[in-house]
């Protein structure tokens, strides 16, 4: 056998023997936990930050508008890390901050009919009614409540 032939077959044989290595290697890399799952559904409406009598069915409508509208910016838990986010400027608000839980239902009733002029937000006045805006709103304050709520790991 040529001085060729073999270097070339041992070059072969090592490739082989590290893809196999790298691939066994992959195999045992622990999964890593994500900060923003990349869920496509609405958080789940979380009971333990319900008060009593709450519209549970009010709150379900308007976490189904929110998933089928607001998500893609505003994000699963709502802190603005939507999947169309970083596309754009000023980024979605997080609605769970303090900001958004200061101001008052009126305010943000209004910025979810008319929109915000200068940002991504339009109105959807054309697409939610009035009480389908309130329900939305309803699960907006869910989420804050949610995350204002949440204790520190
Ligand atoms: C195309 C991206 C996009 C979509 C879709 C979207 N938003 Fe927004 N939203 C924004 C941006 C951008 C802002 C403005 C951020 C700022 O002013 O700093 C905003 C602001 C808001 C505010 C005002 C927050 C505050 O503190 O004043 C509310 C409330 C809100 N959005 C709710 C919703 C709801 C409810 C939906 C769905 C019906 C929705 N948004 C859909 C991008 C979006």
């Amino acid at each position: 056998m040529s001085d060729a032939a073999s270097t070339t077959i041992i070059f072969c044989a090592g490739l082989v023997l590290a893809v196999v290595l790298a691939l066994a290697a992959l195999a045992f890399v622990p999964e890593q936990p994500m900060a923003e799952p990349p869920m496509k559904v609405a958080q789940p409406v979380n009971f333990d930050v319900l008060n009593r009598g709450a519209n549970i069915a009010d709150l379900e409508r308007g976490r189904s508008y929110y998933a089928q509208l607001c998500l893609p910016c505003h994000g699963a838990s709502g802190r603005g890390y939507g999947e169309w986010a970083y596309r754009m400027t000023p980024r979605p608000a997080d609605l769970t901050g303090e900001r958004t839980r200061g101001r008052s239902d009126e305010r943000l009733h209004a910025a979810i009919g008319e929109g915000i002029p200068g940002t991504a937000m339009r109105g959807w006045k054309d697409r939610l009614s009035d009480l389908q805006r309130g329900q939305v709103l309803d699960y907006v304050r869910h989420l804050g409540r949610v995350e204002s709520t949440r204790t520190a790991p």
